[in-house]
């Protein structure tokens, strides 16, 4: 009886506990401080972009001591890691999306934000042109913003590799308005294959949804499509049952080469189950509005055509250099050799320039495309700016005190004393080390509530797979969105597509 009263009051003092953090933090979020206004007087610090690696600058920035300005033509942070989930409406788009405008009103010191464009930098006039490319322009919508420390973190666009057809007649899922129109193509695909009168052969090809691109995002789109078909689709729609297939198609030998050998053999293995076929060594070199043409390399390495109709293609075939980046690449010599983006040094300045630093899928640093490395890369350059910010601020103290030095001889000896502690503090401050970034692991939604990982834990590595493995996912995830508000937001999705199944409403 004893032990039950403890775990109660355990158990209530807990809840009370959590229930008042979670009220602190709608609080917070609510209630934020007074700003301090932006100093124009000091050094103008632009960030451009929105994403992982501006805004975990932006978090970790000590906003009072640049002139800080934010553009993007994105005036939200999008979490990407669930916007797969948000093709079937397993979450909500709104529930991972933070506004910037919040993000930037819970700084210290006041932060401009410019929903915009960059579409020049010119790095000898330190002059960045901006294009106000929404549908509502006012009579300035294309300006020129100058800059005296730049970080473009503007991440990158989708490859195509100037496959013809792809950009016409795919829908890409790299933002919110990709996962919106992915979302709304399936229902109209599946709404037309039960159109009166319909041939056999064109529900077959409406029914048959194709995703190019094995990597992570190729994978967990067809998971989550499968998982929407199973779960809701078929229950409302039961004729179209046997009709619906998913096929996932991979240029190289196997999906998701960046995971152990472990891990892709078990993907591939769930996806069988699942009834999603997997077409690898299979390389799609033309897209129309109703096929896809791909080239099969067999066994024997004999290559041959295969022509397969499809109702929805999702094309998720990795990164290419967004146009902002190419032109800056092309006026600064030291990236003549560089091809996937932006070189940085160890401390991620834009190899060729002084005042030019860039972070995520825009900068070469070594480094994979992901989340992980941009936010690691944006704490770095906050702490990197804080620093800088604090020994020039020492380093004018210093000046000065050497000042008052030659003028108040009598208080020579205290003076230089001073000094000398100044100068310990601006030693031990300028040792900055480069740029390290640690490897947490990678993880991926693989369908039917199983997921796969590969985890950096106590210096040694962890493949696994299964439904833990799903429970691990969805509480790293929930864990790693950015708000209080966003955390919620999602639980609250996942509860209602559990209990309620997902919509199957087109818009
Ligand atoms: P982004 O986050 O893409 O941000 C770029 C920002 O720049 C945006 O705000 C954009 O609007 C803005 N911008 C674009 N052009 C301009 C311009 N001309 N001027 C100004 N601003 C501009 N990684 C993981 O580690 N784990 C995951 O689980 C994971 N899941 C993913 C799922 C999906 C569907 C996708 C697409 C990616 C996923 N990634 C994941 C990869 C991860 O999202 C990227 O590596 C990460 O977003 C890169 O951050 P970034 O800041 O470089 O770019
Ligand atoms: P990716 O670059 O990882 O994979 C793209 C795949 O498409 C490659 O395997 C490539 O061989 C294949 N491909 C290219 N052209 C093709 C063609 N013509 N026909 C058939 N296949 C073709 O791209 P993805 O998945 O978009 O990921 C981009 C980045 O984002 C990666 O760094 C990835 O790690 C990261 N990411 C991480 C996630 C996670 O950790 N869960 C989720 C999504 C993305």
């Amino acid at each position: 009886f004893r032990y039950f009263t403890y775990l109660w009051r355990l158990t209530y003092l807990s809840t009370i506990a959590g229930a008042a953090y979670l009220a602190y933090g709608v609080y917070e979020l609510r209630h934020p401080d007074d700003q301090f206004e932006s100093d124009p007087t000091k050094k103008n610090l632009v960030i451009l972009g929105t994403g992982w690696g501006a805004v975990s600058l932006l978090k970790k920035l000590d906003t009072e001591n640049y002139n800080v300005i934010v553009i993007s033509p994105r005036n939200y942070f999008l979490f990407t890691p669930l916007l797969p989930s948000c093709t079937t409406g397993t979450v909500e788009h709104r529930s991972i999306m933070e506004p910037i405008r919040s993000i930037t009103r819970h700084k210290k010191a006041a932060v401009k934000f410019y929903e915009a464009e960059a579409t020049n930098i010119d790095p000898d006039r330190k002059i960045i042109l901006i294009d106000d490319n929404s549908d509502i322009k006012g009579a300035s919508s294309k300006t020129e913003v100058p800059y005296d420390m730049l970080v473009v973190s503007v991440g990158a666009e989708n490859a195509t590799f100037g496959i013809p057809g792809v950009k016409e007649h795919s829908c890409f899922l790299k933002e919110i308005g990709d996962a919106q129109n992915i979302r709304k193509r399936i229902m109209d695909c599946v709404e037309t294959a039960t159109f009166k009168d319909q041939s056999p052969e064109e529900v077959k090809r409406l029914l048959h949804m194709v995703v190019v691109g094995g990597g992570p995002t190729g994978v967990e789109f067809a998971g989550e499509l499968q998982d929407f078909f199973d779960q809701d689709i078929k229950k409302w729609i039961p004729e179209i049952s046997d009709k619906f297939k998913v096929t996932l198609i991979e240029a190289l030998p196997n999906v998701l080469p960046m995971f152990s050998k472990q891990l892709i053999e078990y993907t591939e293995s769930t996806f069988k189950e699942e009834k999603i076929t997997i077409m690898t060594k299979t390389a799609v070199k033309k897209v129309t509005d109703t096929t896809v043409e791909a080239e099969v390399t067999a066994p024997d390495g004999k290559k041959t055509m295969t022509t397969m109709p499809y109702g929805l293609l999702v094309w998720a075939t990795g990164n290419a250099v967004r146009p902002v980046v190419k032109d800056l690449m092309s006026k600064i010599p030291a990236q003549k050799d560089s091809r996937r983006g932006l070189a940085v040094n160890e401390y991620l300045v834009v190899q060729g320039t002084k005042d030019i630093w860039a972070t995520g899928d825009c900068a070469v640093a070594g480094y994979a495309p992901t989340a992980q490395v941009a936010s690691q890369e944006g704490a770095f350059l906050a702490r990197l700016f804080n620093t800088m910010a604090k020994s020039e601020a020492i380093e004018s103290q210093i000046y000065d005190l050497s000042s008052n030095l030659n003028v108040k001889a009598g208080d020579s000896a205290a003076v230089a004393k001073e000094i000398e502690a100044h100068e310990r503090q601006l030693r031990r401050i300028k040792d900055i080390k480069p740029f390290h970034y640690t490897h947490q692991g990678s993880m991926a939604y693989i369908g039917s509530e199983r997921a796969v990982a590969d985890v950096s834990w106590l210096n040694g590595n962890f493949a696994t797979g299964g439904g833990l493995t799903y429970l691990f996912w969805r509480s790293a995830y929930l864990s790693m969105c950015f708000s209080t508000r966003n955390r919620v937001l999602v639980v609250i999705d996942w509860l209602k597509s559990k209990t309620f199944g997902r919509d199957v409403s087109r818009e």
